[in-house]
């Protein structure tokens, strides 16, 4: 049944007339044009579709459109651009750490929450803390090092913050 569905999507108010049992992931991609997450599994398994709510890393392709109402919703888009790549997503472009590229997305954003709540964790925490994302080209050492080397970077600047500085 359709209704009137209101959250934010990269800092923009968006406001959609649909059924709020709708997956995230084809509103997100078909609705709203933002291809950057993608589908892989469908069934929370495999982590491309992964975003922010609320700063928490979710399985768009299991969230509903009711889950969002009135939350905050970050996407790999809303995290930096051609040209102006967030540090993040620097180290990733600078070690390689991708081979297709087609889990990239999602590894960044669970990276990015999983920093949120842990700015200076331990190898074994990202390793822990990455682990329900999958990686078919099996390009895992890069992903490591380069959230290592950017999780690195923030602490010995004393940053606790979302790593924009
Ligand atoms: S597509 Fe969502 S977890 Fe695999
Ligand atoms: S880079 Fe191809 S699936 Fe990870």
């Amino acid at each position: 049944m359709k209704a009137k569905m209101s959250f934010t999507v990269n800092g923009e108010t968006v406001t959609l007339e649909t059924d709020g049992s709708r997956a995230l992931l084809w509103v997100l991609r078909s609705d709203l044009g933002l291809t950057g997450s993608k589908y892989g599994c469908g069934v929370g398994m495999c982590g491309s579709c992964t975003i922010l709510v609320d700063g928490v890393p979710t399985r768009a392709c299991l969230a509903d459109l009711n889950h969002v109402e009135g939350k905050e919703v970050t996407t790999i888009e809303g995290l930096g651009e051609p040209g102006e790549l967030h540090p993040l997503q620097q180290e990733f472009y600078e070690r390689g750490a991708y081979q297709c590229g087609y889990c990239t997305p999602g590894m960044i954003m669970n990276a990015y929450g999983m920093l949120q709540e842990n700015s200076d964790p331990t190898r074994e925490e990202i390793i822990r803390g990455m682990d329900g994302n999958l990686c078919r080209c099996s390009a895992y050492k890069r992903i490591l090092e380069a959230i290592e080397s950017y999780a690195g970077s923030r602490s010995d600047r004393g940053a606790k913050g979302d790593g924009h500085e």
